[in-house]
Formats: structure tokens, sequence, C-alpha cells
């Protein structure tokens, strides 16, 4: 038995091959609403359930309650709106209970709408409590104020996602990624969230991770991320890389997590969280300025947000480390809770060095990142020069 996704059901609003092909039908007589990407990727998290108990985008009462007070209007945590908008002029010509077809850049039919409510939100007061700036310089701020005015309330359907060819076995919607769990018997199971490559620090609170725990899912997040951060193919290459030849394969699962960095921080980490239990996971990593992004939130304020909400209502057991490093004198990897050594005993190296390094076509050393890995890391700096 697998843990029970966040509020108790998993949500599948996939249509079925039959039902899509209704819909294309249907479609052309049906209003159309262009989706961004970040909304045509909450979508498909919506449908597949990762975003349980999600079963559209948000309507005012949830969308007021999750901005004010980090839960749903039904009580339940949830840090992060989860938006559908739409200019004025749009939204007066959709009636609430009218149903829309929904396509993505690419002109593709994705999936149905049905409209419950229009509402507008304060984005100062959105944006300060979600992300606590107001600064447009923050990539999520600046997403809030370049959204358009009117907010749609409803529930959707998708049409089933057309996988990305190249890395299609390692996309597994949460229905799939809990059968594997519970095929490979594992109850307890970790979520490990990332954006970048996989260094030797990320390695280390993995594995003391796994010390506790029957298995361990590496959920590399490959929906859009910030501009100058690494390419997700580069990046999957690395993860593969590194699992092959460095984790254990019976207790380790690389699946891949669709949806778009917010750069949130500590909401964001509580946002993840929630998502990976609805992936089956029972415990998830919280490390060192977790979705963090420039010096807008301390570097563990994405753990001590964790104390704000009642566990049993979360469901999911952070495990939190400090900052984490290869120490010269302990001669192994320690954190900053672990190693007794000063500073300069440490190999830690800035993302500036790093980019250095690998653009100079130099591995950075082995204490800091596997030379597998660099290799790729060069490789892709080298092609993109
Ligand atoms: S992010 O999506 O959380 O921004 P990132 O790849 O930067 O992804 O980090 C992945 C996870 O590892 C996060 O939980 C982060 O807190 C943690 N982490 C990253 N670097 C370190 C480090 N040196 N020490 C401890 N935790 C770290």
């Amino acid at each position: 038995m697998t843990i029970a996704p966040h509020g108790g059901t998993l949500i599948d609003r996939v249509l079925s091959p039959a039902e899509a092909g209704d819909l294309l039908r249907r479609s052309r007589e049906l209003p159309r609403l262009m989706l961004n990407n970040r909304e045509a990727s909450d979508l498909q998290m919506i449908a597949t359930g990762g975003f349980s108990p999600l079963t559209g985008f948000m309507g005012k009462a949830d969308f007021e309650s999750v901005v004010r007070s980090s839960h749903l209007a039904n009580g339940l945590p949830w840090t992060i709106p989860v938006t559908l908008a739409v200019d004025r002029h749009r939204a007066d010509e959709l009636k609430e209970g009218a149903e829309a077809a929904l396509f993505n850049g690419d002109h593709e039919l994705v999936g149905a709408f049905k409209l419950t409510e229009k509402f507008t939100c304060d984005r100062a007061e959105t944006a300060q409590s979600v992300y606590r700036t107001t600064d447009k310089a923050h990539p999520g701020v600046a997403y809030v104020y370049a959204q358009e005015d009117v907010l749609l309330g409803g529930s959707i359907v998708a049409v089933p996602a057309q996988k990305p060819g190249s890395h299609a076995a390692l996309h597994r919607t949460p229905a799939q990624t809990r059968a594997v769990f519970e095929e490979r018997k594992w109850r307890t199971v970790v979520g490990f969230q990332t954006r970048n490559p996989i260094h030797r620090a990320h390695e280390y609170i993995m594995k003391c991770a796994l010390e506790l725990v029957d298995g361990l899912m590496v959920h590399p997040l490959v929906g859009e991320t910030k501009a100058g951060d690494i390419d997700a193919d580069v990046r999957i290459r690395c993860y593969e890389a590194l699992l092959r030849d460095y984790y254990p394969k019976d207790r380790t699962l690389l699946s891949l997590f669709p949806a778009f960095m917010r750069y949130a921080g500590p909401r964001e980490a509580i946002f993840h969280a929630l998502i990976r239990k609805n992936y089956g996971c029972t415990h998830f990593i919280v490390g060192r300025d977790h979705a963090g992004v420039g010096n807008y939130y301390g570097s563990y304020d994405a753990q001590h947000i964790f104390r704000e909400f009642d566990a049993a209502a979360l469901g999911i057991q952070p495990m939190f480390f400090e900052h984490s490093f290869w120490c010269k004198k302990c001669a192994g990897m320690a954190s900053t809770k672990t190693c007794p050594h000063s500073p300069e005993h440490h190999v830690a190296l800035s993302g500036t060095r790093v980019r250095e390094l690998l653009a100079a076509g130099q591995r950075p050393p082995i204490e800091f990142s596997r030379p597998e890995v660099a290799d790729i890391l060069i490789e892709a700096s080298r092609a993109a020069s």
C-alpha cells in the first residue's frame, strides 16, 4: 500500500483516446483558450494527479485562501496558486458555465475547461505572500506581474500528453511511480527534487536519506527553469551517467518531473513535498536554500516553514539537510551539522566558478563533482559556445 495522495484521492482527468477524439471533433464549435507554457504544464500536472486534490485551475476562494493562509478553502495545506489567466476582452466573451477548448503554444488541442468563475487578484499581495517580495527581478514575481488580468477558475480534462521521444521511459505519472514502488515493495520512499546537475553534495544528502528508507526517487524538475539554469536534456544525460555508476539500481528510480519552477523558496518546498506525496513518496529531502533564487530567502527558511503546518495534514515526512561539502580534514563528505572543521578545509565552489571551469574545459575537483558528470557538462558547454 502506497501513501494516500493529498486529499485522499489521486485525481485522474486524462481523457481516453476515444474521449480525446470526441473532444477534437467538438472543439471546432467551442470557444478556444490558448495556454502559455506554464499553464499547459499545470494542466498536465492537474490531469495526471500530481496536483491532487486540484481538479482544475483555482477559483477565487481557493486562490485567496492559498495566498493568505497557505491552505485551500477546504483546509488542506497548499502553498502555490495554480491559475489560468486571460485578458479582459477574452474574459468578457466567456460566460460562467461555458466549456472552452484548450490549446498549447503549438496550436495543439490539449484539453477542455469548464468555467466556474472569473476574478482578479491583487498582484502585490500575491507576490509578497507567495514569494516574500514584490521585486520584479524575482522570476516568480515577474510571472505574477506579466500574467493577464483576469483569472479563470474551473475544472479541466486533458488529452493524453505526447511524451517527448528520447526520454519517454523516464516520464511517469503519479499512478505509474506508485505502481513501481508497489512492485519493488518499497514501503518508504524518499523523493529528491533538483533543477541542477547532481554534484557530490546532492549525492551525499540523497544517500544519507536512503540509509533510512527503502527506496529513493530522483525526481528532477524538467519543466521550464530560469535563464542560466542548465538545459534539461544535458542534465538528464548527467543523471543517467551518475545513477548508472554510483547508485544501487534496485533501490533507486530516476523519473522526470514535468512541472515549472516557481522559485518560491519556502512555499515551493511545501508544494514540492505535497506533490511528491502524490507521486507516492513518504519522505522528501529539503536541503539548503531549497527552490531559492538570488538572496530572497534565508538558507534554511524552506525547512523552517514546515513548522507552520500540521505534520499529519502534510502527510509526507521532510528530511532536512544542512549545507554539505567535502571536508579535507574529515576526508569525506560532511555538513555544517557534522563537521567540526572551519570553512577553509571545505571544498565549496560557487556556481559561477563551476561554470568558468566547465567553459574552460576543466573538471571541477572530484570532491565537488564526479568526473562522469563533469565531462558531460564540459561537452555541453563546448557545444553551446
Ligand atoms: S532546487 O529545485 O531545490 O532549487 P537544487 O538542484 O538547487 O534544486 O537543489 C536540490 C536539493 O538539494 C534541494 O533540496 C536543496 O536544498 C539541496 N541542496 C543543494 N545543494 C546543497 C548543499 N550544498 N548542501 C545541502 N543541500 C543542498
